[in-house]
């Protein structure tokens, strides 16, 4: 076993990246080496910050000698070939979420990683948030008794944000489905086990300038019997960090007089304006988010035979039968340190993580199962879903 930092290379310098450059620089159990992006600016920024080298193509960045591992932070439809490609020049992999678009698509990437012997790993999400990962090992301890209903809602602006045209295109990928509820499925997904077995659910798309789902209800069911009801809007109204503690989901503190920043940015913007406003916020542009706290996905409570458990940004509060109790989940000393010791586990250990490709398979089955079963009114069977790899059954 080595203790060298991962040498990582990136495929896309956008926003994604963007959030990870805190993670980067603080965590040196990790080296940014090199980059691949298509614009001149972005590969610049790059080198000049991290000396590495900018590559024009994933191609090239996958067959450079000096990565060792591969984050893919492309936007979602261009998933499936960046993967390919690592796998093909044998490189461990972390792709954002969500793993792909369509099923078959995930199919080929968990194959191609397999066949390659390479990590595929779907993250960062919420599911790698350490209140997340804390009451998912306090469930599974049994302490608490049997795991019986989750609750997680989320209301955010998340619509609203600059975005790219085909970002507003359900069948390219668009919308709140593949974006965000792939965030709640992992986080509810990780505390109930994995196996969800049935949907049924309702989506909205009410803003005709933005014809894509912004906000749905999801019912959820579990093998051994826990149910889990998620719900999602983005329509940037209510703004249910407010029952966080005013931390935002980046676990940076919410600037008050912020309320109603999204839309008004948009306001007057046409398409290409828009497009342009995303870029602001892209490495070499665009500035990083101070965290303070742990991140998180909006309220979500996991009710036990002994206990409801309520997840906060900074750990669990602990609601027994007959008192209450908080167990803390420290932040630091980097954000998204989980991300990173998922990355080194798999790199310097050969340890799956949780969320492997499968796992991010089995979340992207059910955002495809919630459109389903929103547009036939009927609850949709599911068919692809896994424990976590660090799950013993428990039948
Ligand atoms: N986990 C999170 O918190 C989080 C947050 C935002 C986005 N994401 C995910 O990250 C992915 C990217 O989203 P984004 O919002 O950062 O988009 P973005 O448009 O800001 O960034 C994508 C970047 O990829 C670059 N790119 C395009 N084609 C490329 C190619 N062939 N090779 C290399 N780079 C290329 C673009 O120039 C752009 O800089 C999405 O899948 C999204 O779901 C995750």
């Amino acid at each position: 076993m080595t203790s060298d930092p991962v040498r990582l290379g990136v495929a896309g310098l956008g926003r994604a990246f963007m959030l990870m450059v805190p993670t980067f620089d603080a965590d040196p159990r990790v080296k940014l080496v090199a980059a691949a992006a298509p614009r001149q600016e972005s590969r610049d920024a790059f080198e000049r910050e991290y000396g590495g080298t900018g590559h024009e193509t994933i191609e090239a960045l996958c067959a450079d000698p000096a990565v060792e591992a591969v984050y893919i932070a492309t936007p979602h439809q261009m998933h499936v070939d960046h993967v390919l490609a690592a796998a093909k020049a044998g490189k461990h992999i972390l792709v954002e979420k969500p793993l792909a678009i369509s099923m078959e698509d995930a199919d080929r990437m968990v194959s191609a990683a397999r066949d390659a012997g390479v990590h595929l790993i779907v993250g960062p999400s919420h599911s790698f948030d350490p209140p997340v990962d804390l009451a998912a090992r306090l469930i599974e301890s049994g302490e608490f008794g049997q795991l019986r209903m989750i609750q997680a809602l989320n209301y955010t602006d998340f619509l609203y944000r600059p975005r790219r045209p085909e970002e507003l295109r359900t069948e390219e990928g668009g919308g709140v489905l593949f974006s965000q509820a792939i965030h709640q499925i992992d986080v509810v997904r990780r505390l109930a086990g994995g196996m969800a077995e049935n949907i049924f659910a309702m989506t909205g798309a009410w803003d005709p300038k933005r014809p894509t789902e912004g906000a749905f209800t999801a019912l959820m069911t579990f093998q051994g019997g826990c149910f889990a009801n998620l719900t999602y809007s983005g329509y940037a109204h209510f703004d249910s960090d407010i029952w966080m503690n005013d931390v935002g989901e980046l676990g940076q503190v919410k600037k008050a007089g912020s309320y109603g920043g999204a839309r008004r940015a948009l306001m007057d913007l046409n398409p290409d304006d828009e497009a342009r406003l995303k870029t602001t916020r892209t490495f070499g542009s665009g500035t990083t988010v101070d965290a303070a706290h742990n991140e998180h996905f909006g309220p979500v409570i996991a009710l036990c035979d002994r206990a409801d458990l309520k997840l906060t940004p900074d750990g669990i509060e602990v609601f027994g039968d007959t008192e209450r109790s908080f167990i803390e989940a420290p932040f630091g000393p980097a954000p998204r340190r989980t991300v990173i010791d998922a990355l080194v586990g798999a790199v310097r250990n050969d340890e799956p993580p949780a969320q492997t490709g499968e796992w991010g398979l089995a979340s992207l089955e059910v955002c495809h199962a919630i459109l389903q079963s929103a547009a036939s009114g009927q609850p949709v069977a599911l068919q692809r879903q896994c424990r976590t790899s660090q799950q013993e059954p428990t039948e």
